[in-house]
């Protein structure tokens, strides 16, 4: 990717990923400490997350064999070069993290299953390492008490599935993905509470299918502005690809919920990134506008999951391109999530954009049609300033977890992600996530109190880890990994130390955190 095209880069990714960090400019507030965990319900849980191909490392130890990131990564695609072949190594250091885990007090840890450590060739035959892997994970996690909640599929594809047949645009998907799901309830359901079939599968078929930026990089005008995509079709592959996620959440959710859940009493949900979208003016194309916004992001998932079908808005604007489903998959898909898992960073504000000049060739934008901003006062127009800032704005929390009680009937909703990036050279005295995760969380709070069924929240991440298309570049752990040293040191931040306090119902004196100073740890990464 050529420097110039890194600005456009950042301004798609403002959509997908949290990149907050280096650009934001909050007052630090020092009134942090009215939240208590107390205040939560006893059954509420509070965790943090990972994912394996961002934390585990150890990509060809034990059998693993590569999924469709190890290739993307070593074909340099990440804006730093880097892969995740050794991440923060928690393959080998998933004891000292879990202890720290348990010392810090969190409830739960979500976490992801690598596909092909288990499955090494997408289907077939099992291998014993990677499912003992996952079963000292667990068992370690369960003997400190902490609740493990697992997402069986996190972007990382078996490479041998993505050859042979195409991977998500091939309807082969369900029925591997069903059998992958299969062996892991029945090696580990044991022992698990909580599923999650896919995470944020309608920013994966954006995002590798529309944009072009994550593996395996289809696209095709109007879509993908950043990479010249060789192959795709941006027009109609978004659509086909979450069909088939969707179809494949649905089928594996069943069979956990036909051959499992009566013996194992455990949950199968579906994880989704949403942003809040509201209108950036009163006017009335505005307001249809931001509806038409949350159509494409939440209820392109959402109206399949309750109702059986697209929303009307997309199927109007995106016509024969979208598949239909037919009547038996629409009965398999509708009720098919015990709960929502949300993965939630970003509010963006929406106007209409009457200027649709895309020749008839539309991509997932072009239908959308809208012009997105990111506070109330930016100018408006297609692009957003990258150099510009991304406010922290926790009442969009609040607004979105309040739309799905309003508008689908109150699921039961778990935060699975939300979390603040900072630049590589950050403080272990991270103030700024700290006053970040107390707006989230009192915003969830609100949430709460006012009716909405929201079940649990985890911070992302627990760790630092392999940012996807960042790499190492930027930092989202509530622990410093030192992935300078060999030993990948851990240490929590003040983030870590405030969170946990939360936990113990402890005051947050944030002079008293205990924090090292690491005064070299600045001066050692700007001098790179
Ligand atoms: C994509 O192609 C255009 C036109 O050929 C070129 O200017 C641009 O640099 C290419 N972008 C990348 C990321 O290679
Ligand atoms: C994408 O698919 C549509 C519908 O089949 C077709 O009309 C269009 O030409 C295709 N575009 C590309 C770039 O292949
Ligand atoms: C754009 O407008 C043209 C003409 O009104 C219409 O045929 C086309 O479907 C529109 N495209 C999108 C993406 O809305
Ligand atoms: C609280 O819930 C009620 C009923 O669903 C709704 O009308 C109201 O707008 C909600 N308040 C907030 C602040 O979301
Ligand atoms: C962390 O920063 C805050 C805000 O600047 C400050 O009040 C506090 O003393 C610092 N804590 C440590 C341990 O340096």
């Amino acid at each position: 990717m050529s420097i110039s095209n890194i600005p456009r880069l950042l301004f798609l990714l403002l959509l997908l990923v949290s990149f907050i960090g280096q650009l934001a400019t909050f007052g630090f507030c020092q009134e942090t400490n009215e939240l208590r965990r107390d205040d939560f319900p006893s059954d509420f849980v509070f965790g943090a997350g990972t994912s394996a191909y961002q934390v585990e490392g150890a990509v060809a130890e034990d059998g693993r064999k590569s999924s469709v990131w190890d290739i993307f990564t070593h074909e340099g695609k990440v804006i730093d070069k880097s892969t995740g072949d050794i991440a923060a190594d928690g393959y080998h250091k998933y004891k000292e993290d879990v202890k720290l885990m348990s010392d810090l007090g969190l409830e739960a840890y979500r976490f992801s299953i690598s596909w092909s450590r288990v499955l090494p060739d997408g289907r077939g035959a099992i291998n014993p390492k990677g499912v003992e892997y996952y079963n000292n994970l667990i068992n370690e996690l369960i003997s400190h008490g902490i609740q493990p909640h697992i997402t069986l599929y996190h972007l990382d594809l078996p490479q041998t599935l993505e050859d042979e047949y195409g991977g998500w645009l091939n309807p082969k998907i369900i029925e591997d993905f069903t059998k992958y799901a299969d062996v892991c309830f029945k090696e580990f359901g044991d022992r698990v509470g909580h599923w999650t079939t896919l995470n944020e599968p309608n920013i994966m078929a954006i995002a590798s299918y529309n944009s072009g930026f994550f593996p395996p990089q289809r696209c095709s005008y109007p879509g993908g502005l950043i990479f010249n995509c060789t192959v795709g079709n941006s027009s109609i592959e978004p659509y086909i690809a979450m069909h088939h996620y969707l179809l494949s959440h649905a089928s594996a959710a069943r069979l956990y919920k036909e051959k499992y859940q009566a013996k194992q009493n455990g949950l199968a949900g579906l994880n989704l990134n949403f942003l809040w979208a509201p209108p950036k003016t009163n006017s009335p194309s505005d307001r249809i506008a931001s509806k038409r916004a949350i159509d494409f992001y939440i209820g392109w998932a959402m109206d399949p999951l309750i109702h059986g079908d697209y929303p009307e808005s997309m199927k109007t604007r995106v016509g024969s391109r979208i598949p239909s489903f037919t009547e038996s998959e629409s009965e398999l898909i509708k009720g098919s999530a015990d709960f929502i898992g949300i993965n939630h960073y970003n509010t963006i504000y929406i106007q209409d954009n009457p200027s649709n000049a895309t020749d008839g060739l539309a991509d997932y934008y072009a239908d959308m049609n809208v012009k997105m901003s990111v506070t109330k006062n930016d100018t408006p127009g297609g692009q957003f300033d990258p150099t510009g800032y991304m406010p922290s704005n926790p009442s969009g929390l609040q607004m979105l977890l309040q739309y799905f009680k309003d508008y689908y009937g109150n699921p039961p909703v778990y935060i699975h992600e939300n979390g603040y990036s900072a630049p590589k050279n950050e403080e272990l005295n991270d103030t700024v996530r700290i006053d970040y995760m107390n707006g989230f969380i009192g915003s969830t709070l609100k949430a709460i109190r006012n009716g909405t069924n929201t079940r649990g929240y985890f911070v992302w991440s627990f760790v630092d880890v392999f940012e996807v298309l960042f790499g190492y570049t930027t930092r989202y752990g509530l622990v410093h990994v030192d992935f300078e040293d060999r030993e990948l040191k851990r240490q929590p931040k003040s983030s870590a130390r405030w969170y946990s306090n939360f936990l113990k119902n402890k005051k947050h004196d944030l002079v008293d955190l205990k924090i090292k100073k690491v005064p070299s740890l600045s001066k050692k990464y700007s001098s790179q």
